[in-house]
């Protein structure tokens, strides 16, 4: 500590700061490092010179420069470098640490001071003890006589040596003091493994004796790889299945990611996290060559895991099991992830099949499918519309209403930005609610009661005023209280919810599958999946429609989406049998010219499909269509973009990005307009 600012600063909270904060990030950030061994060289900034001296070593969070001598901790560093006084430089790294600085307590009584001192030591001791325990362990997986019992346990998981090596894995055999004898039973070790949870006393008896026995032992590391927690795995079926170590001083569950140290130690300029729900998960998965997963520690995702990991990528997958608990827990991951989500940050997620997690679909599947499905997560906008639109009937209009009122207050606390314009334009597609409209509903306290009925095919006769009624059908007299019916692809673009039938990426055998048997999936009816499924049966039926797409639109060449290359193929053959004969075909004739096509299954099914629209404007239709398929090339040309803005680290390619998302945005308003003009 600095001889000019005695105690002003409590030595505990310095003490917390430094452990929140490396050194590594710290120097890297103004001084580009290389990785050298365990530690990181760079040509020193406090003196010239063309060969490096100036190195940093990780484990002991110091720099020296063995030039010019000059060398400390983090503090320090940032004193030198930036000219900063003490304070200044412990200001700088709490904000970097989302840490706020206590007030400085000018006089510190001795008591206090001593109080600070022995806090301060404590915590020194409780690293030191969990790093001992740490070496007992692992030393008992290649040394114990029961070591055999542990180490096909883990051979059995498909986990080699290095891999446990990697990650610390060890071992308590079976015993009531094995590790209590190894560290001392002095009265001052006993109380410290006590405190920091690897020793218990029991009340009645007051003995003492090992927290862990006989399990599989993963050291949980804290960013700096100093050892602040274990988790245990039995070896068979007993319960529980995994015992963790109690909260403490320098162990907090909800903070902590375990694998994160291991992740940055593989590659320390990650660019995305796995975020998984166990040890096995993670280790199975750096088995197998991908390194960035990290797992929570039984608990949810919360926001300081967000905090922690956004500083450091800036894309997420939430990867789960496909189980009741797994969506759970990724529907409250998205909601965690709500206010992070600012420009250039994606959140994905990627629920598993039944049964299946991460550990069991690597060692099943291998990395490369795995990876696979990673790419193809489902992104955050999508999920969250998913999530949201579960349970209505979007072609109902009291549920759009609904859905419109749920989702207006979710989108609004997304950080202002691109990304949260185009999720309300996305909003706006889908309730055919305004922007002004759906600004009022989180503007107003007590929003309309809307309540999700069965069957609200009755009270949708009660319209809203504020819902825009354009695209839905009146209702005809001999159907009294049928519900107002949109057009047949309207009423089955939830596009959310036919991913199956028009991927944007090349899907996988396997994820099809899952697909088809995922929840979301279950709600698919016979019936035209999304817009171009609309408009190739539409043409199919009424071939003259197509006479207004001679020229056909480039969005429907440009959508990466299977039924979208039918249309276009479709609007071709349309053109040359025009070209041919001089007239439009008729429905016969363009249909029977279609069956060689691969498509024609499908196309024969559309075509043969009764029109659930009592309207007969089968132009407006087709526009509409049309139209809708625009915005799904909108929303392409955004995830794109997106990736880019992911992807890339060079200024200007971030900003040709940023422009190009802006004008993009611009271009979405004028199509919205022009087709309310229609
Ligand atoms: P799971 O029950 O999904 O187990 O717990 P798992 O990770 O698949 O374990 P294996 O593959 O059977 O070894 C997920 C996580 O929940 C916490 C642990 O952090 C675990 O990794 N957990 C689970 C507990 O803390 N205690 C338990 O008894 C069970
Ligand atoms: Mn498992």
């Amino acid at each position: 500590m600095s001889a000019q600012q005695p105690q002003r600063i409590p030595q505990d909270f310095i003490d917390t700061l430094l452990d929140r904060t490396d050194i590594v990030d710290v120097v890297d950030s103004r001084v580009k490092l290389k990785r050298s061994g365990r530690n990181y060289t760079a040509c020193c900034p406090f003196h010239k010179e063309k060969t490096p001296s100036f190195s940093v070593a990780p484990d002991k969070q110091f720099y020296y420069c063995f030039g010019c001598g000059a060398g400390g901790n983090a503090i320090g560093f940032l004193m030198e470098l930036e000219h900063l006084s003490f304070p200044e430089a412990v200001e700088e790294l709490a904000r970097k640490a989302g840490m706020d600085v206590p007030k400085q307590e000018q006089n510190l009584s001795p008591a206090a001071i001593a109080a600070q001192q022995a806090k301060a030591q404590a915590r020194n001791q409780a690293y030191d003890l969990l790093e001992q325990a740490n070496l007992y362990y692992q030393k008992q997986l290649r040394q114990h006589p029961q070591r055999k019992q542990a180490v096909s346990y883990l051979q059995e998981r498909g986990l080699s040596g290095q891999i446990a090596q990697r990650f610390g894995i060890g071992f308590a055999p079976s015993g009531w003091q094995n590790l209590l004898d190894e560290l001392g039973t002095s009265d001052t070790t006993q109380s410290a493994l006590i405190n920091s949870g690897m020793a218990i006393k029991k009340p009645d008896s007051q003995r003492v004796y090992d927290f862990f026995r006989e399990r599989i032992i993963f050291p949980i590391r804290n960013s700096k790889g100093k050892v602040i927690a274990f988790g245990g795995r039995v070896l068979g079926d007993a319960k529980p299945k995994y015992l963790n170590s109690p909260e403490s001083a320098i162990f907090h569950k909800e903070k902590e990611l375990y694998g994160l140290y291991e992740a940055r130690q593989q590659q320390r300029d990650l660019k995305r996290l796995l975020v998984v729900e166990g040890y096995m998960d993670v280790v199975a998965l750096a088995q197998h060559n991908i390194h960035y997963a990290v797992a929570t520690l039984g608990t949810a995702t919360s926001h300081h895991h967000l905090e922690r990991i956004y500083k450091m990528v800036s894309e997420v997958i939430f990867c789960f099991d496909g189980d009741a608990a797994g969506i759970k827990a990724a529907v409250r991951a998205m909601h965690t992830s709500v206010p992070f989500m600012s420009d250039g940050r994606q959140a994905r997620f990627l629920l598993l099949p039944q049964g299946e997690d991460p550990d069991t679909m690597v060692r099943k599947e291998g990395a490369e499918a795995l990876t696979n499905l990673i790419a193809n997560a489902t992104p955050f906008s999508e999920f969250l519309f998913q999530q949201f639109s579960q349970d209505l009937d979007i072609h109902n209009l009291e549920h759009r209403a609904k859905l419109a009122t749920d989702m207006m207050p979710v989108i609004q606390s997304m950080p202002k930005g691109l990304m949260r314009s185009m999720m309300i334009s996305k909003l706006e597609d889908y309730t055919g609610l305004n922007q002004d409209t759906l600004a009022q509903l989180t503007a107003v306290n007590d929003p309309p009661a809307i309540t999700a009925k069965a069957d609200t095919a009755l009270s949708d006769h009660h319209e809203q005023a504020t819902i825009n009624t354009d695209f839905v059908d009146t209702p005809t007299g001999d159907a009294p209280y049928a519900p107002p019916i949109p057009p047949d692809y309207v009423q089955a673009d939830n596009y959310w919810q036919a991913k199956e039938s028009w991927p944007t990426q090349p899907t996988t055998h396997h994820q099809q599958g899952y697909q088809k048997n995922h929840h979301i999936q279950q709600r698919q009816k016979a019936s035209v999946q999304n817009p171009a499924q609309g408009a190739i049966r539409l043409i199919l039926r009424h071939p003259t429609l197509a006479q207004n797409y001679a020229q056909i639109p480039d969005h429907l060449r440009q959508l990466r989406m299977a039924d979208a290359g039918v249309l276009v193929r479709l609007l071709e053959i349309c053109q040359q049998i025009q070209t041919q004969l001089q007239r439009a075909p008729k429905a016969a004739e363009l249909q029977s010219e279609c069956t060689t096509l691969e498509a024609w299954p499908m196309m024969r099914e559309l075509a043969a499909m009764e029109s659930l629209t009592v309207a007969s404007d089968h132009t407006s239709q087709l526009q509409e269509a049309i139209d809708k398929l625009h915005h799904h090339y909108f929303d392409q040309r955004f995830d794109d973009l997106s990736q880019i803005l992911r992807n890339s680290s060079g200024e200007e390619q971030i900003n040709t990005a940023k422009k190009q998302l802006k004008s993009l945005l611009s271009e979405k308003e004028t199509l919205q307009k022009m087709q309310k003009s229609r």
